[in-house]
């Protein structure tokens, strides 16, 4: 196998965000409307009263304080709570692809050589906006790329996943640089009536560009890459084509995000450190040695103690990076806006590590050095 190195990345983050305060706000607004409005039944005892969110809770529970979204208003409005996004002609551009080729733009530009060289684009993300054509194929076309591309969904490892075949392609010659991006537009997929997951997700753009080592000057050489998956109902969207072949059709209500949060965090954290740790000793690496975690981007609680684990030390802000309290849960792309922002000051040498862990269960460690 040729060795790979991640070459450049690129990041967009939408301009608008909401704070806790103001999703607790519009959330508490609508518990007091349906209450109001259901007081008789609520008092007959017919159902039970919603109970309100509070900021307090969100931020020591995950540690998000804001999330940015593609569309603020319609999320914030106690009468809609979902992102109002107007359906495009065909003509145009969709949405998910725009914000993708922002970020694939950064990444190209960081690069800085000939776009003709990139010889596959790989979409990695949890949610594609349509069934086909690929959302690949489309920023394939927008960003005038040739060879070939299509997307791939691996919920929040999708990322890790993504760059593990693109070392891989390159590693065995079909290719000599592969662009992939993860657009993930989440608030499209989480019930922002939902109390238990209405904070936990964000919307964002990440790319990045893995080429052949001898054709790059510098750049992150990929020591080693890999995956890990185990089937669990914890964490699911059952959003799908045959929702509409259901006996009740449309009157289905929406297919959204739900997940068992205090199972997902018992299962994943062992299971992930375990996995980092083997693939360390995997690699002849030592796990204490790492200069900077860039992990998925879900929970600081869960991240703090993997943290821990791998480093054998309580790990410095600067070494465990956190960005997840200015951009919440963005699905695949978390590690990659980790990796993106807090990667450029450490020096030839250092190693670090992207690792991404979700639904499936699905887990991927790539293990890089600093050229
Ligand atoms: C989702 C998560 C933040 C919830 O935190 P938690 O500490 O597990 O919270 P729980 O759901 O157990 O709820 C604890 C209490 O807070 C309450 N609570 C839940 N949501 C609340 C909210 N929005 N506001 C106020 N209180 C809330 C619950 O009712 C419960 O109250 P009780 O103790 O009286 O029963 C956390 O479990 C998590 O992040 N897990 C990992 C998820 C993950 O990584 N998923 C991957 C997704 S891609």
């Amino acid at each position: 196998m040729r060795p790979a190195v991640i070459a450049a990345t690129g990041l967009y983050t939408p301009p608008e965000s909401i704070s806790n305060a103001e999703l607790v706000a519009a959330f508490n607004a609508y518990v007091a409307d349906f209450n109001q409005t259901n007081a008789a039944r609520i008092s007959a005892g017919e159902i039970e009263p919603l109970a309100p969110s509070s900021v307090e809770f969100i931020e020591k529970a995950s540690g998000i304080k804001a999330r940015y979204v593609v569309e603020k208003a319609g999320i914030i409005d106690p009468k809609i709570m979902r992102p109002v996004i107007p359906e495009r002609p065909n003509e145009e551009i969709s949405i998910l692809a725009e914000i993708a080729v922002k970020a694939a733009e950064q990444a190209l530009e960081r690069w800085g050589k000939p776009r003709e060289r990139i010889g596959a684009v790989l979409c990695a993300a949890s949610n594609m906006q349509r069934g086909y054509p690929a959302m690949a194929i489309e920023v394939q076309n927008a960003l005038g790329l040739g060879g070939f591309a299509f997307d791939m969904n691996v919920a929040c490892s999708s990322a890790t996943f993504g760059l593990k075949t693109a070392a891989d392609f390159v590693g065995s010659g079909s290719v000599d640089a592969v662009l992939m991006v993860n657009p993930e537009i989440c608030s499209g997929h989480l019930n922002f009536r939902d109390r238990d997951s209405h904070f936990i997700f964000g919307d964002v753009a990440t790319a990045a560009i893995v080429e052949r080592a001898d054709d790059a000057q510098d750049g992150w050489d990929i020591l080693g890459t890999k995956l890990k998956t185990q089937f669990s109902n914890n964490i699911r969207n059952n959003f799908g084509f045959l929702n509409r072949a259901a006996p009740e059709g449309r009157d289905l209500p929406d297919k959204l995000f739900v997940q068992q949060g205090r199972k997902v965090f018992k299962e994943v954290v062992p299971m992930v450190s375990e996995m980092i740790i083997d693939h360390a000793a995997e690699l002849g690496i030592d796990p204490h040695g790492l200069k900077r975690l860039w992990l998925h981007q879900a929970n600081i609680n869960m991240n703090e103690i993997i943290g821990r684990k791998v480093l054998g030390r309580e790990p410095s802000r600067e070494e465990n990076v956190i960005i997840l309290d200015d951009y919440a849960n963005t699905s695949s792309a978390g590690s990659i806006i980790a990796f993106h922002k807090y990667s450029d000051d450490l020096k030839s040498g250092d190693h670090g590590l992207i690792c991404s862990f979700g639904a499936g269960y699905s887990a991927g460690t790539v293990f890089v050095k600093k050229r």
